[in-house]
Formats: structure tokens, C-alpha cells, sequence
């Protein structure tokens, strides 16, 4: 008797699963770009130019998402991988870097690969180490006012690499590196940078048996290739978005509607068919 494999579910999601959280999408009508010019505020000139107005934005955002909670299709996601662990190996990418994935993931089994970075994230400028950081350094008038939020949990702010702000020095209202005494900046893909963990996500979109695209548009490479990607080595594609996204031709079963209802519904039919 032959030993029984699980099926591989990759799971690939964008801004519109946190909408019904209550975050903007970045291309709806109330679209986040529209209220800053993205090359003023998420690009390696903006933060040269002005590192006040870019940790501004990024402590505004931080602020946003610490007071968002996750929603039921970040909820259902999380325990499909818990539950499911015996039928399903589920992988989830995700280019949100808003934490909710991370902390609907109660049972630890998720494990986000987030390509965009993570706003629970500072990186140093001089060697490129990664720390735990949720201070909101301004606060959404803009003032120099370090704040710490909820976006790390418990086990991230009690670690060595969690930044407290009265232990940092400062320029310019801006914090430095312990490690190199060099500028930190946000732990974000900027526009005109490579996503993160290219060469962790592209085997896994490979081995996808069924490869499920959730509230993204579809437009933003590389990730909006995946869904070819995996089409091509013969996954079961589906796509849960408000919109029919470019990709039309590639995608086997679209489920049209808000992912705080449609997830649940679609992981609860898989669930019953395995
Ligand atoms: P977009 O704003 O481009 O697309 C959001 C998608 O979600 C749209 O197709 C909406 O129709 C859909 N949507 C909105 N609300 C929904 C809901 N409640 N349920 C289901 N679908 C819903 O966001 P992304 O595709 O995530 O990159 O954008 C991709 C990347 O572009 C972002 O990661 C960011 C941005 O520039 C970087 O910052 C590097």
C-alpha cells in the first residue's frame, strides 16, 4: 500500500484580504497611494531625500495596522494550515506587510513568507541586520513622539533583536543602528527593489497542487506571475477577488466576492473533499 501524500495548497495573497480589517487597498478608490506621491515616501531617493517624511509614513502605517485586528479569511487561512495539517501542506506568500497574517496565526503553523517586508520590521543601513521594531516614531499629526505599538507579540518584543527606542540613539529625530551606529529604515520592498525570499518562494509556487490568489490585483510583478507559474506545472489555480484580475485565462475556478466570506467558504469545501 502506497504511503498517502498531502496535497501542496500555496496561497497567494495582496492588500484586498485586509480591506474588511479596515486597511486600504493601494488601487481602490480610497487607494493609500493617493494621499502621498509613492516616489515621496517608498523609494530609496524619498528616503534619502527626506528620512523624516518617510518614517512619518511608515510610523503612520504602523499605527494603522497595530489598530487593525484580522479579519475571518485571515482567521480561516490560519487554522486551515493548523487543521488541515494532515490532508494539506499550505504555504502562504504574502505582499502584505500590515502583520495581520502573522498575528491571526495563533497556531504558529502559517509561517507568511511576506515579499514586501513586514511593518514589525527596521533593518540597519550599514550591514543590512534585521530587528523587531513597532515604535511609531511620529504620531499621525506628524510630531517626533515614539510610541510603541502591538504589531510584534509577546515572544518578538521580549527578544534581543526587539529595538527599544529609549535604548537607541538618535539623528535628526531618526533612529540609528545599535549594530553600525548607521540610519535604520523601514524592513519594506521599496519601488525599484528586489522582493525578499525570491529563491524560498519560487520552488514552492513549482510544487503547488493548488495555488489560490486572494485580494491582489494582479498587476505588480513578480508576484503577479506566480499564478503562470504555477498554472504552467499543472496547479488547480483559483482566484477569490472582488474584480476578475488580468490573468482571466489562467484561472480555473474564480470566486467572485469579499474574501472575509468567500475564504472560509472555499477552505471549508476543500476541507470536506479531502
Ligand atoms: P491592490 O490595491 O493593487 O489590489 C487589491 C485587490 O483586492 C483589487 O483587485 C480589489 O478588487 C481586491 N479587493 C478589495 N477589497 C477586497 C475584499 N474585501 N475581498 C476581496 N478582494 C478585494 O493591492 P495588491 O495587489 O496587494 O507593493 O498590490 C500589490 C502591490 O502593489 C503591493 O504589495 C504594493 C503595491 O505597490 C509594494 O509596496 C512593493
Amino acid at each position: 500500500m502506497g504511503l498517502k501524500t498531502n496535497k501542496i495548497i500555496v496561497i497567494l495573497t495582496g492588500a484586498g484580504i485586509s480591506a474588511e480589517s479596515g486597511l486600504n487597498t493601494f488601487r481602490g478608490p480610497d487607494g493609500l497611494w493617493e494621499n502621498h506621491r509613492l516616489e515621496d515616501v517608498a523609494t530609496m531617493d524619498a528616503y534619502l531625500k527626506d528620512p523624516q517624511l518617510v518614517w512619518r509614513f511608515y510610523s503612520m502605517r504602523r499605527i494603522q495596522a497595530a489598530n487593525a485586528d484580522p479579519n475571518a479569511a485571515h482567521k480561516a487561512l490560519a487554522s486551515f494550515a493548523f487543521e488541515q495539517s494532515s490532508h494539506f501542506d499550505t504555504y502562504l506568500i504574502s505582499q502584505n506587510v500590515d502583520v495581520l497574517h502573522q498575528r491571526a496565526d495563533i497556531h504558529n503553523r502559517l509561517d507568511p513568507i511576506c515579499m514586501h517586508g513586514s511593518l514589525h520590521q527596521t533593518r540597519c543601513m550599514g550591514c543590512e541586520a534585521v530587528y523587531f521594531d513597532d515604535y511609531a516614531y511620529f504620531d499621525l499629526s506628524g510630531n517626533y513622539a515614539p510610541q510603541e505599538t502591538t504589531l510584534c507579540n509577546a515572544d518578538q518584543k521580549a527578544s534581543a533583536s526587539y529595538l527599544h527606542h529609549y535604548k537607541l540613539e538618535y539623528r535628526n529625530f531618526l533612529p540609528i543602528s545599535p549594530c553600525c551606529k548607521q540610519p535604520l529604515r523601514p524592513h519594506i520592498v521599496w519601488f525599484g527593489e528586489h522582493p525578499m525570499y525570491m529563491e524560498k518562494i519560487i520552488p514552492i509556487v513549482q510544487k503547488a497542487n493548488i495555488f489560490v490568489t486572494i485580494g491582489t490585483s494582479g498587476v505588480v510583478y513578480p508576484a503577479a506571475g506566480f499564478l503562470e507559474m504555477a498554472k504552467i506545472n499543472g496547479a488547480h489555480t483559483v482566484c477569490i477577488n472582488q474584480e476578475m484580475i488580468p490573468q482571466s485565462s489562467l484561472i480555473d475556478e474564480f470566486i467572485q466576492g469579499n474574501a472575509g466570506e468567500k475564504v472560509s467558504e472555499f477552505l471549508e469545501s476543500l476541507s470536506k473533499s479531502s
